[in-house]
């Protein structure tokens, strides 16, 4: 059953070859001055930046600048921004990147007027914003968080070791994205592989809660599924525009609220975050070593929803089989696309030490939305089978 609900995404997405021609049209809305926020190399080595600052020139902005924005940005950074755009009266901020720049950029808006400690009022303790917002815009490079048509914003405090993740209102929402496939070619293929479990990560993590049955679990097992053959195409040929182009909006269709609509969502995996800000590895590969021994772990009370994962998603049969073995074959099949991705699963390998697991597991979030609601225990079990 749809539980009652209000839809609402103020985000205008531009999607195509020829989006970025949409840029000049839409610099008209706002002032004289941008803050462009980007990482590290990839926008100025795939030529993007150059094409960027021609319309920005061309608009008449004049444009700050701020470079080096990192995977899992952290708060020095988000502030380094936000003084940015007080001191120069920023209009627009203009994120060119993945989900860290994007994130970040949002944190800045959110803390540039904001008197207090923002990580404070907004990441821990969930406060409603009460100052000005900074108009955010969006142009996508790198696939999987969905952060170009929501209000995520994840932020890691170093000194605290907190990855803080908050979902702000739609004002905090880029005011507009720009989405070229072509832009995700030259990903390299971990951070692609990465992106693509992210975004079947999201969509999991709102399919199994609750027992109903609503159109939403249906849209979600169809971007699953195209999820995993266009990641499939894609690994053999990374400039398949078709594939590229079909991970891009499954992405963004995954967390703008859409798969999330009228149904319990449980998140538990994200505690993921805590794992990122202990070993700083790509937010998609924490997911997938969590999700396997997660999900065997409180499968069966779920059992249901999870045969229900097996048949239509892995396409397994479920002829002369208990409950038990179809929903097993279902995370088996799971397993074998991880594995065949090239997916790390091992947390040794992205960078834990065994002394962190008892510090991750006592730092992360508990959620009552999933199947079961786990134990700091459980948690640390599961992450000393991933390992
Ligand atoms: O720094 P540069 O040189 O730009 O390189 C980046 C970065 O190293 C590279 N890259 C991006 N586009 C590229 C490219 N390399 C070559 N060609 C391109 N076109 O990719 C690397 C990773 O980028 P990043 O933005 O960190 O990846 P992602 O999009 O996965 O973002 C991860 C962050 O988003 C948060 C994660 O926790 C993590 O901090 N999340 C945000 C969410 C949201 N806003 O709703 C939800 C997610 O669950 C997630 O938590
Ligand atoms: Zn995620």
């Amino acid at each position: 059953m749809l539980l009652d609900f209000t839809y609402y995404n103020p985000t205008r997405i531009y999607f195509g070859k020829d989006s970025l021609a949409s840029l000049d049209n839409e610099l008209q809305n706002y002032g004289d001055t941008v803050l462009l926020a980007y990482g590290r190399n990839s926008i100025k080595t795939m030529g993007l930046y150059d094409k960027v600052m021609a319309a920005l020139n061309n608009a008449g902005k004049k444009v700050i600048e701020l470079a080096g924005i990192m995977p899992n940005p952290t708060y020095d950074k988000m502030m380094e921004g936000a003084r940015l755009v007080r001191d120069n009266n920023v209009s627009l901020i203009l994120a060119v990147g993945g989900g860290s720049v994007i994130d970040c950029a949002k944190g800045i808006s959110v803390s540039a007027y904001c008197d207090e400690d923002p990580f404070q009022k907004y990441w821990v303790q969930f406060q409603d914003i009460a100052n000005k917002v900074v108009p955010v815009a969006s142009i996508l490079t790198m696939v999987g968080t969905g952060s170009e048509m929501n209000g995520g914003s994840v932020i890691t405090h170093e000194e605290m070791k907190y990855k803080g993740g908050r979902v702000f209102p739609v004002e905090v929402y880029p005011k507009f994205s720009i989405l070229n496939p072509e832009y995700t070619y030259s990903v390299p293929q971990y951070q692609m592989v990465s992106g693509v479990f992210d975004t079947m990560s999201h969509l999991m993590e709102q399919y199994f809660s609750g027992d109903d049955s609503s159109t939403t679990d249906y849209l979600i097992e169809a971007l699953l599924k195209s999820s995993i053959d266009n990641a499939r195409a894609a690994l053999k040929n990374p400039e398949d525009y078709e594939s590229r182009s079909n991970l891009m909006w499954n992405a963004t269709l995954a967390l703008n609220t859409l798969t999330g609509l009228s149904k319990p969502q449980d998140w538990e995996v994200h505690i993921e975050h805590q794992l990122g800000a202990y070993t700083d590895c790509a937010h998609g590969m924490g997911l997938a070593a969590i999700s396997l021994p997660y999900y065997r772990h409180i499968y069966s009370y779920g059992l249901d929803r999870f045969v229900r994962f097996a048949t239509e998603v892995w396409g397994i049969s479920p002829k002369g089989k208990s409950k038990d073995d179809i929903a097993k074959e279902g995370l088996d099949a799971l397993e074998a696309f991880t594995k065949e991705c090239g997916i790390v699963t091992s947390l040794k390998e992205l960078g834990a030490t065994e002394d962190m697991l008892p510090k991750i597991a006592e730092s992360s979030f508990v959620l009552e939305g999933g199947y079961k609601k786990l134990s700091k225990e459980e948690i640390l079990g599961i992450l000393k089978e991933c390992f």
